[in-house]
């Protein structure tokens, strides 16, 4: 089984640099996949650091290279870089896209994301590597390896939602970024995380989506017992697009002036929906105190108590017996 798992690595890190040569060095790959990145922002030394790539836009151009080169079919199809027709044949999974290759922890390529450079509705944006014996997608995050120095010594990580806001963040100097790409964030991903830090900072897309995501992760984080602050976004950008428009110290600065701790931010969300209705401000109240109880641990619960009474102007006690009542009904 590892050498299963050493041969699906092995595969993809030859797809890696297939894609990267694809890129830097044929006139297809250039005039479209580096004139691409170069449109974004992105230097060529965030580029070759990332080993970001592009598929040429053929059927086989990979699953030829790869087979000329002795890769067998098996791995192959398994690592999901060539797909099985009904024939037999293989052709290519990835084709005329710009590639981000997805490392583990020790910096080995184990699956890819590739973005369409079409704007067509029916395309998807990104396609993603399958599951495979080297690729669980739940238990990886996008740029760890890249991340994990800098998240131990600042003692914070920066969590985003895709492949290009860790780029760009990364890019803008703050190098203790990762992604849940892909997916919503999940346990594995916040213990990843917490081997090297117990604080997260969410920096999500400034849309529905990105707002709804990140409260969920941030009950989720609370529950895994670590410290979770959140900073939004206008509606409309993302931390790539905003540290584009607005520059790396501006960028810094805004992260720095509206980073909220999770029950400032919770409650600031929900009350702009409830509005001066009475009630639906006591259910703002519930839900607050409902991720409050998500807290292991008991001290850091009360602390936050403190702050949710004094900044809903609730009595603690009431607050306290709320919390009290939920702990129950969850043992
Ligand atoms: N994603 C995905 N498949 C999709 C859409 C999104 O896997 N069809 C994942 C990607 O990892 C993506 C992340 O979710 O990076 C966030 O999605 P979105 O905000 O839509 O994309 P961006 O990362 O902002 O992509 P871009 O800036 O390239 O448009
Ligand atoms: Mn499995
Ligand atoms: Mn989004
Ligand atoms: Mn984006
Ligand atoms: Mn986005």
């Amino acid at each position: 089984a590892d050498s299963r798992r050493e041969s699906l690595m092995i595969v993809s890190g030859f797809a890696a640099k297939f894609f990267q040569e694809s890129m830097w060095d044929t006139d297809e790959g250039k005039s479209i996949g580096l004139s691409y990145f170069k449109e974004r922002g992105f230097t060529p030394e965030i580029m070759r650091k990332f080993e970001l790539g592009y598929s040429p836009d053929q059927w086989e151009a990979f699953t030829g290279a790869a087979l000329t080169a002795g890769y067998q079919e098996e791995f192959l199809v398994e690592s999901g870089l060539s797909v099985k027709r009904d024939n037999g044949n293989l052709y290519d999974r990835y084709r005329g896209r710009v590639m981000f290759p997805i490392h583990n922890y020790t910096g080995r390529v184990i699956a890819f994301g590739g973005r369409t450079l079409k704007s067509d509705k029916n395309v998807p944006k990104y396609v993603n590597s399958p599951e495979s014996e080297i690729y669980h997608k739940s238990n990886v995050l996008y740029g760890l390896f890249f991340a994990k120095k800098a998240i131990r010594d600042l003692d914070n990580c920066f969590l985003v939602e895709g492949y290009a806001d860790v780029l760009s963040v990364h890019q803008a100097g703050i190098e203790n970024v990762v992604a849940s790409s892909g997916t919503s964030l999940t346990v594995e991903q916040i213990r990843l995380i917490g081997r090297l830090t117990q604080n997260i900072t969410i920096l999500y897309d400034g849309d529905a989506a990105g707002i709804k995501a990140s409260l969920r992760g941030l009950d989720l984080i609370l529950e895994e017992g670590l410290n979770v602050k959140v900073v939004s976004f206008p509606n409309g950008d993302d931390p790539d697009s905003y540290v584009r428009k607005v520059g790396s110290t501006a960028f810094k600065q805004h992260i720095e002036q509206n980073k909220k701790d999770f029950i400032l931010y919770k409650t600031s969300i929900l009350l702009q929906d409830a509005g001066n209705d009475p009630l639906r401000r006591a259910e703002v109240i519930r839900e607050v105190v409902e991720s409050i109880a998500k807290i292991p641990d008991h001290i850091k619960a009360s602390v936050f108590i403190k702050e949710c009474s004094y900044q809903m102007q609730i009595e603690e006690r009431v607050l306290l017996s709320e919390l009290n009542k939920m702990r129950l009904t969850k043992a």
